[in-house]
């Protein structure tokens, strides 16, 4: 029923009033929405804090944030720094007579267009927007926020980009994604033998695929997994004249080096792989 509310609103929102209310509407200098104000029930607050596992270390950004009631109640009950950005000054006094009043810190409210905002600080990001929206917005998250940094939305997923979590809360969905790091492209690295090996990577979202090259050898890698920073994967690693069934697990140490251990059935190897210059392509379906 409320998504029902919701849709007609943002229908409502859309309509454009003929030519004789246009002027009327002109005048008035109301910033231009993407989102009407429609505020997210208590108990959907809740739990999207709860799905985002958010914690005293996080700053969270609101973008849209009406009348700030995400920020406040993450600030009041995980003790998180917050950041509300709503276009609309109006919903930005609100928030911050409602910041006032519950007497939380480490709040603040900026108006603004969250198209715009520097959100590059953010560890969790929640929103309720509209699907088109989400959509737009999808490569400025995947593209400005670290990877592991999560992303919350009420009611609208992300089209391609498949969730980490979803959950049914009180009637209204919630979707949930953890930011991949881009490992798309060549890691290069010397094995034991002084030979040089790789990897080629094809990435989209958090999927990804990819192909080992040794010494003329090529094989398919296994199921690539992309948590955060963390990648795990199964291939194939040197090891005396032949190559073995090897288990590689990684962090993203830096934008193009790859660290870890390659594990075999002789034991577990130290590997740093860096990524040929170049190769490094965008994950985000643009
Ligand atoms: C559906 S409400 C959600 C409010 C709040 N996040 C919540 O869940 O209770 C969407 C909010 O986005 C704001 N908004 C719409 N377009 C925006 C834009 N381009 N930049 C920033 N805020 C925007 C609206 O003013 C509105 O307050």
């Amino acid at each position: 029923m409320k998504t029902l509310i919701y849709f007609l609103l943002a229908a409502l929102f859309t309509f454009t009033p003929p030519a004789s209310n246009r002027l009327f509407a002109a005048e008035l200098t109301m910033p231009e929405l993407d989102v009407p104000f429609v505020p997210t029930d208590e108990s959907v607050v809740t739990a999207m804090i709860h799905l985002a596992g958010v914690n005293s270390n996080d700053v969270l950004y609101d973008l849209g944030s009406g009348d700030g009631r995400i920020v406040i109640q993450a600030a009041k009950q995980t003790g998180c720094r917050g950041v509300g950005i709503d276009i609309d000054p109006v919903r930005v006094e609100e928030a911050r007579d409602n910041l006032r009043r519950a007497g939380v810190e480490g709040v603040e409210f900026r108006q603004g267009d969250l198209f715009e905002a520097d959100i590059s600080e953010a560890s969790v990001v929640a929103i309720y927007l509209l699907q088109s929206v989400n959509l737009r917005l999808r490569p400025k998250l995947l593209g400005e926020l670290r990877p592991g940094a999560r992303v919350v939305s009420h009611a609208f997923d992300m089209g391609e980009w498949q969730t980490d979590a979803q959950r049914d809360v009180a009637g209204a969905n919630i979707y949930y994604w953890v930011i991949p790091a881009n490992i798309s492209g060549t890691w290069e690295w010397q094995n034991h033998a002084g030979e040089k090996e790789a990897i080629e990577i094809n990435q989209r979202f958090q999927a990804a695929k990819g192909v080992h090259r040794g010494n003329n050898n090529s094989s398919d890698l296994g199921e690539i997994k992309i948590h955060g920073t963390s990648v795990a994967f199964s291939g194939e690693a040197r090891h005396g004249g032949r190559f073995v069934p090897a288990k590689f697990a990684a962090e993203l140490v830096s934008k193009d080096v790859l660290n870890g251990t390659i594990t075999t059935d002789y034991g577990v190897f130290q590997w740093q792989a860096t990524r040929r210059p170049g190769t490094r392509s965008r994950i985000d379906g643009e």
